[in-house]
This record gives C-alpha cells, structure tokens and sequence, in this order.
C-alpha cells in the first residue's frame, strides 16, 4: 500500500489535535498503520527546540525562530515522516510547512515566499498528500484558548492584529492550492467536520 502525508491547519484553537486524533482512529480501524506526528516537537531533538521556540525568556528575532522551526522540520521528516510513508504508512500530522508560511511568513511579516523556499529545503521538497485547514475566526480561536486555562506560549500570546494575518495567509495559501487543500468551517460540530475529512481521505487510500 501507498503511503499518505496528511497534515492539519489553523489558528490556535482551531480543533486541529482533536481532528487528528479521530482521523487516526478511523484509519486504524480501517486496518492502516497511521503516525500521528506534529511540528514543532515530533523527535527528541524537536522536544527541545519546541522548549526553546515557545517558552524560552527573551526576544527571538524572526529569522531565527523561522530556523528554528525549520530545523524541527528538517529532523521531523527525514527520522520518521519519510520512512513511514516509505513503509507504506499514514503519517497524520499537527502543521507543518503552511504553519511556518502563514506564522514567519504573514505574521511575522518575513515574507511567505523566502518562508516557503526554507521549508522545502530543509525537508527536500516534500509537500502532503492532502492539507486540512480548520478555518475559525481569530475571536473565537480565542475563546476556546482562553476556556483551556493555560499559559499562552509566545505564539498564542501575540495579538489579535497577528492572529488575523495568520488566517488570511492560510485562505490565501489554500486557494493557491485548491488540489492539496479540504477547508472546513472549524466553526462546525466535531463529528460534521470528522466525517468531512474522512470522506476526502478516503478518496486517497
Ligand atoms: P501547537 O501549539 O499547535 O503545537 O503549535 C505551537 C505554535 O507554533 C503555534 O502557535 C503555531 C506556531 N508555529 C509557527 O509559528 N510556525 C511553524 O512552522 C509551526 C509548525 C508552528
């Protein structure tokens, strides 16, 4: 069998690990073998850079947190996203090069061209078989962040001006790309938006 990239897209808050965890489990049921993965933080090495990125004092200037989160990518795909889909795998993952476009590139304002060319270098030009982007407006994002009780990391903790650029940078990022991207209103019921994703995926297997 085929291996399959699939990622999930969108603000924080948006339902993504929710979403990945049914995916997940709907495909084991259909007797695959699935990774479930994300970024930043899916290797030992990424654990650490991910301390680092998001909760280490003091300013990070942009280009670096972009390495940064390219350097997680790179170890991420080239230790476990890559062989298992060589082995014929589903690796579901929490964001990835569209996460570092929409974040470094729109809301860090560095440019999502430039942002989008590291990414590919730093993983040898692999994109997913299929993105799903989460869309939900900033305030509710929010809301739900808000509801989990937690200190905001240095992304969360950016303001709404930020944040509103990050969700126009992914619309824009999927209606470029209308063949790799499903958009769904993260605004629906958990189990309308599972079965969303399911329908398309099992399009793909
Ligand atoms: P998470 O909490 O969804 O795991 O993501 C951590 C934060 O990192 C989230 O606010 C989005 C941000 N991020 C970027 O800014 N660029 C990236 O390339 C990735 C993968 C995440």
């Amino acid at each position: 069998m085929a291996g399959l990239f699939i990622t999930l897209e969108g603000g924080d808050g948006s339902g993504k690990s929710t979403q990945s965890a049914l995916l997940a489990e709907w495909l084991v049921g259909e007797g695959r073998t699935v990774v479930h993965s994300r970024e930043p933080g899916g290797t030992e090495l990424g654990v650490e850079l991910r301390e680092i990125i998001l909760h280490r004092r003091g300013y990070i200037t942009p280009r670096a947190e972009a390495l940064l989160y390219a350097a997680d990518r790179a170890q991420n795909i080239a230790t476990r996203v890559r062989p298992a889909i060589d082995r014929g795998e589903i690796v579901i993952q929490d964001r990835y090069l569209d996460s570092s476009v929409a974040y470094q590139g729109a809301g860090r304002v560095l440019g999502g061209a430039e942002v989008r060319e590291l990414s590919l270098w730093a993983t040898d030009g692999l994109l997913p078989d299929l993105t799903v982007l989460l869309d939900l407006d900033v305030a509710s994002g929010r809301a739900r962040l808000d509801a989990d009780d937690k200190v905001f990391d240095r992304l969360e903790a950016e303001k709404v001006d930020f944040h509103s650029r990050v969700r126009d940078a992914y619309l824009e990022l999927a209606a470029s790309e209308p063949s790799r991207f499903l958009v769904i209103d993260g605004a629906l019921p958990v189990g309308e938006i599972a079965r969303a994703i399911m329908e398309r995926v099992a399009r793909l297997l």
